[in-house]
């Protein structure tokens, strides 16, 4: 144990799900270490454990909730530990949790995480132990990090959460009900975050949303402005301009297609730190599911959209997110999902099995797919999805990739790095340097889920 930790609370954060669950962890790490905490990295040790939970499917649930059962045992060893649930169950189910599970100390809602510390407090002193607010009109405060106390390894890869909760109400999905109405922060805020990342080293930004591409459309992100007057493309450009100060790559993550504009587009072209990479979840390849998941947009439309992404940014890379086995979808709609697969080529996908989330209105819809159909249409998407991405990675054999070294820990000698498209590299023989140190490397072979390059 750590010396500095013996008189002190310690804490511990586990955390499930999305990248917007990794920032808020951060964000609650940051705000434990101002209140004197120091970080535990053994569950163990901790005299605080926060689960940082993810709702959006079952699976997600019930580990949440079989873990819980397990930090009893550490209860009994030391009865002063607290648990706190935050994040998306705990938004969900609030004082269901504790009904369940009477130990956990606090629980504490999505739009709540700023009020951490003050919660845990009054919630150990018998007051409140559900902080589970939801507030129609919410504001993502402004937060700046912290790097006067430094920790681990000097990071150089950031997320910025640009915006929280999601309008629209896809039919299968939990968000809207987790992480309330669509929300985006002000620009001004979002940019002096990451003016602070790059001063202090910082070389690449993930901005997140769960739909970024409508950022600024629901409320105003500029002072005095009105809605609509600012967009995400404004917003990469500002962010973009801190390439001056020594911001080397940018990315975002999540777009909707349907919000996808021809303005954001031509960012790819316009933005030389802008990554050619993309997330662009489709959900499904046949037009009658993509209605009933209320997503908005046709295959047509979709496929239009991937050859103008290719006309501005030939070697961009795709990504997407699949559901498979949504209720009353037919051998012919999962052909079709099988044949857009084989038309876009995604270098990569998450696939899943459509699981009902209570309160969604997809849980109520008829002609459920089959537990076993389910596993054998997603068994043979995953299949064709693996083969694809071979494929793709051996498109880059022969090239020269810039990759961006990642730190390894205890070593000066680095060997892992990322090309701009998000592909992981080995490198064939170490290299001297520091993580966020961009190298070019030849790219010698490919795996399905990695390239083995040599630095030139
Ligand atoms: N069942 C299965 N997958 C889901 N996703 C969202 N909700 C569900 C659900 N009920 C998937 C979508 C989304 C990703 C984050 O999780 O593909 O893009
Ligand atoms: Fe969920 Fe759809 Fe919103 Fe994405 S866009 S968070 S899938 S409701």
């Amino acid at each position: 144990m750590n010396i500095e930790h013996q008189n002190k609370q310690t804490f511990f954060i586990k955390t499930f799900g999305c990248q917007m669950n990794e920032r808020d962890s951060e964000i609650m790490a940051q705000l434990l270490r101002e209140a004197g905490y120091a970080e535990s990295f053994t569950v163990g040790e901790a005299s605080l454990i926060i689960l940082n939970t993810c709702s959006i499917r079952a699976k997600a649930e019930q580990k949440v909730m079989s873990l819980l059962g397990h930090l009893r045992k550490n209860l009994k060893k030391n009865p002063d530990l607290k648990i706190c649930v935050a994040g998306c169950v705990a938004q969900q189910e609030g004082v269901e949790i504790i009904k369940k599970m009477p130990h956990v100390t606090l629980v504490l809602g999505t739009q709540n995480i700023y009020q951490l510390v003050p919660a845990l407090e009054y919630a150990s002193q018998g007051g409140s132990r559900v902080v589970t607010f939801f507030k129609y009109k919410y504001s993502i405060p402004r937060f700046l990090p912290d790097f006067s106390l430094k920790y681990s390894i000097q990071p150089f890869r950031k997320f910025i959460t640009i915006m929280q909760g999601c309008n629209n109400f896809c039919s299968y999905c939990v968000v809207p009900y987790t992480r309330g109405r669509e929300v985006s922060r002000l620009a001004a805020d979002i940019v002096d975050e990451a003016r602070v990342l790059v001063e202090n080293g910082v070389k690449e930004i993930t901005l997140l949303g769960q739909n970024v591409n409508s950022y600024g459309m629901t409320n105003s992100v500029v002072k005095d402005g009105s809605r609509g007057v600012y967009g995400f493309a404004q917003l990469l450009k500002d962010v973009a301009s801190l390439k001056k100060k020594g911001l080397r790559r940018l990315r975002f993550t999540t777009s909707n297609p349907k919000d996808l504009t021809d303005e954001l587009i031509a960012c790819f072209a316009e933005i030389d730190i802008l990554c050619p990479q993309l997330h662009l979840p489709v959900q499904a390849g046949s037009d009658s599911v993509l209605k009933r998941m209320n997503r908005k947009y046709s295959i047509e439309g979709y496929l239009e959209l991937v050859n103008r992404l290719h006309e501005v940014c030939p070697l961009i890379a795709l990504t997407t997110d699949m559901i498979i086995g949504f209720p009353g979808e037919t051998d012919s709609d999962f052909e079709q999902t099988m044949t857009l697969l084989n038309t876009v080529r995604y270098h990569g996908s998450f696939s899943f099995k459509y699981s009902p989330r209570p309160g969604t209105r997809a849980a109520e819809f008829p002609d459920v797919v089959p537990e076993e159909v389910k596993s054998a249409r997603l068994t043979r998407f995953q299949q064709r999805q693996d083969e694809i991405s071979l494929e793709r990675n051996r498109e880059y054999i022969g090239t020269i990739q810039k990759i961006m070294l990642e730190p390894e820990a205890g070593s000066v000698l680095l060997s892992r790095g990322r090309t701009e498209t998000n592909h992981i590299v080995h490198l064939q023989e170490p290299v001297k340097g520091v993580a966020g140190d961009i190298i070019s490397a030849e790219i010698v072979s490919a795996g399905q889920h990695s390239l083995r390059g040599k630095a030139v």
